[in-house]
């Protein structure tokens, strides 16, 4: 993943860049470096930063070296521990060639060992290092700066982003992209590139996306584009019409706090957003239940949006969605929207496993991408792969600019608002709330439901977000002051659902996991005799989450009377009416009921808040929990 951003112009570049590495965060936080070219002398200066809390910010405050042109660097450890000897930039033996990186090469191993040979002195774990040692090579085997890049891309392998500076050429940047995403902002007299256009939105809106598979010499007054083999590749410059927005944390003591709180509201502008695509002109919700009557149209224009004709929605036999973390919990509870409402066979497939299955292209389906950056590296290479088999792909995500939404053949933005914190939590809201509302929509156009029944489904949404929201204000006091105290001492959780709380109910896991750092496992809750039932004691909490259907209902009854049956401590996320479960749970959560699909929807901000308010108590780092990233772009 990393975070890559560089200039060279009329600008010192330090301040320029450093403001932009710390938008991109969100892509790791392990290490960071800066290094310049200082023309006179000659020479790279460069520092570099690792571990803790915030080494941009501590690098940023330590460095008192500036020039025209650099680069900085943000860490995701990929290969070599978190050090400042793997921290990026990496040079080659003599500093000729300075290189920042983002993805991985792979095979690195064989290179070690053949630069090792040829007397190179590699200091770094990395596989980044070696581009260096091997890039200097080509150039010194050459006078011609393009032919050295063309010979040393085709030595490499795997998905990567690199920006080199040479002493050599102190006022050019050399780009090389392949697989991993690099755009170049054009100023007046100077030029950014970085991984992401949030880096330098506020400095320039002109860019130039790197095409796959290409490089670039990057100069203040010009740009030189070609593809692998040399020839030259023709390019635009594109004018972005997106701001860089600085969202603090207001009187939240944590981004996640914050975005759990922004829940219904993101939800709301979800709905807004499908119905506005969905029907323009109609902009509220038909509140008054006796004007359904009145024939309101919806309009084509959602499907033109995600890349279908009417044609194929109602001829669509098979949808299938793709996603990693999360996203894969929203989609597969989403899997019940499609199936039950639509009444369409839907598969959910890990993104990371999907592009080493068996791909069977089916006529008459579609492929849905769900991500909240739309940069995830697993789903993007699974569209790429889909892509090829020319069917049709959709991506749902946050991020409208992102590498998901550019390569999918339609797209449908959630309305989340940037999400700043690594544990997603209004991502997966607005997902959920998407999908219901596509797969509603989907089966208004098919004739599956009315319209009456699409109006109530709106409805239903927004009486979902209303609980999710107040059920927080309802259990606000108790969790902080009693149940989060009380649970923190707990080192193992067991998580339990069935049909649909169960992929809800791994999303609890996840939440848990990642922010706390306490273990905990999920399983269906019917599996639980099966052997995980041996974990049960009076240690270990089972949280069992309910479903608003009888018969399930009374199935996870039996499933939480087996826990106490053998002295298990049971939290019960249950709804209103479920007496018998709400009596023998230890702790309850009793939540008003909704429309049984959104039941996981319903219950998403108390499960959220209860286990932030876990880790609050532990004092862990909520918003950058260790090893993570929000943004997972490698494999
Ligand atoms: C967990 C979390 C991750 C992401 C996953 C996919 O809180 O945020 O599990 O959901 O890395 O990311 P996106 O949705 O950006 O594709």
């Amino acid at each position: 993943m990393c975070g890559i951003v560089a200039y060279t112009g009329k600008n010192l570049c330090k301040d320029l860049v450093f403001e932009g590495l710390s938008r991109l965060e969100y892509r790791g936080y392990d290490s960071a470096g800066f290094v310049c070219i200082d023309k006179h002398h000659g020479q790279f200066n460069f520092d570099k930063e690792a571990g803790g809390s915030s080494p941009i910010q501590r690098l940023a405050e330590k460095i008192h070296f500036d020039g025209y042109t650099g680069m900085a660097h943000t860490r995701w450890a990929t290969h070599g521990l978190v050090d400042t000897v793997n921290a990026h930039p990496h040079f080659n033996c003599n500093k000729a060639v300075a290189v920042v990186h983002n993805g991985i090469i792979e095979g690195h191993e064989v290179l070690r060992e053949q630069l090792l040979a040829r007397g190179h002195h590699v200091i770094s774990t990395t596989d980044s290092e070696l581009a260096a040692h091997l890039f200097n090579d080509e150039i010194e085997q050459r006078s011609d700066l393009k032919e050295a890049v063309m010979a040393f891309v085709s030595q490499i392998r795997g998905a990567f982003a690199f920006v080199f500076m040479l002493t050599q050429y102190p006022d050019t940047l050399v780009v090389v992209r392949h697989r991993s995403a690099m755009v170049i902002g054009v100023g007046e007299d100077e030029a950014f590139v970085a991984s992401d256009f949030i880096a330098f939105a506020d400095k320039t809106n002109n860019v130039v996306f790197l095409p796959d598979d290409s490089f670039a010499f990057v100069r203040r007054d010009s740009i030189e584009l070609y593809d692998f083999s040399g020839r030259i590749v023709p390019y635009f410059v594109q004018s972005l019409d997106q701001k860089y927005i600085e969202i603090d944390k207001g009187v939240f003591e944590h981004f996640m706090l914050k975005e759990i709180y922004e829940q219904k509201r993101a939800i709301s502008r979800t709905i807004g957003f499908c119905k506005m695509l969905g029907s323009p002109g109609i902009d509220t919700f038909p509140h008054h239940y006796e004007h359904w009557s009145v024939a309101t149209e919806y309009n084509d224009s959602i499907w033109r949006q995600l890349g279908l004709s009417i044609e194929q929605i109602k001829s669509l036999r098979y949808i299938n969605l793709v996603s990693a973390g999360t996203s894969w919990h929203a989609a597969c509870i989403a899997q019940f929207f499609f199936e039950m409402i639509c009444k369409i066979p839907t598969r959910v497939f890990l993104a990371s496993e999907f592009r080493y299955m068996s791909f069977f292209p089916q006529e008459d389906s579609v492929y849905i991408m769900v991500s909240q950056s739309g940069e995830t590296a697993d789903t993007l290479e699974a569209l790429r792969l889909i892509n090829s088999y020319n069917v049709p792909t959709i991506a749902i995500t946050n991020v409208a600019s992102s590498s998901i939404v550019r390569e999918a053949g339609g797209f449908l933005p959630m309305q989340a608002g940037p999400e700043i914190s690594v544990a997603s939590t209004k991502a997966f809201s607005t997902q959920l709330a998407t999908l219901f509302w596509i797969a509603n929509r989907i089966a208004l156009e098919r004739g599956t439901i009315t319209l009456e029944e699409m109006y109530i489904a709106e409805e239903q949404l927004c009486v979902a977000a209303e609980v999710l929201e107040s059920t927080i204000e309802m259990y606000k006091f108790r969790i902080i002051q009693d149940l989060a105290p009380k649970y923190m001492h707990y080192s193992h959780f067991i998580f339990l659902g069935r049909h649909i709380s169960y992929p809800f109910a791994m999303e609890a896991s996840l939440k848990l996991k990642e922010i706390s750092y306490i273990f905990a496992q999920c399983y269906p809750a019917g599996e639980l005799k099966h052997g995980p039932i041996a974990l049960v004691d009076e240690n270990t909490p089972v949280v069992i989450f309910s479903v608003l259907d009888e018969l399930l209902y009374h199935k996870l009854l039996a499933n939480a009377s087996e826990v106490k049956a053998r002295n298990g401590h049971l939290v019960v996320f249950a709804f209103e009416g479920q007496d018998e479960l709400i009596g023998i749970a230890d702790t309850a959560f009793v939540i008003p009921p909704v429309a049984p699909l959104l039941g996981p929807l319903a219950m998403t901000g108390l499960m959220q808040f209860f286990i932030y308010h876990i880790t609050r108590q532990l004092g862990m780092p909520i918003d950058k929990p260790r090893n993570l990233a929000k943004s997972v772009t490698v494999e």
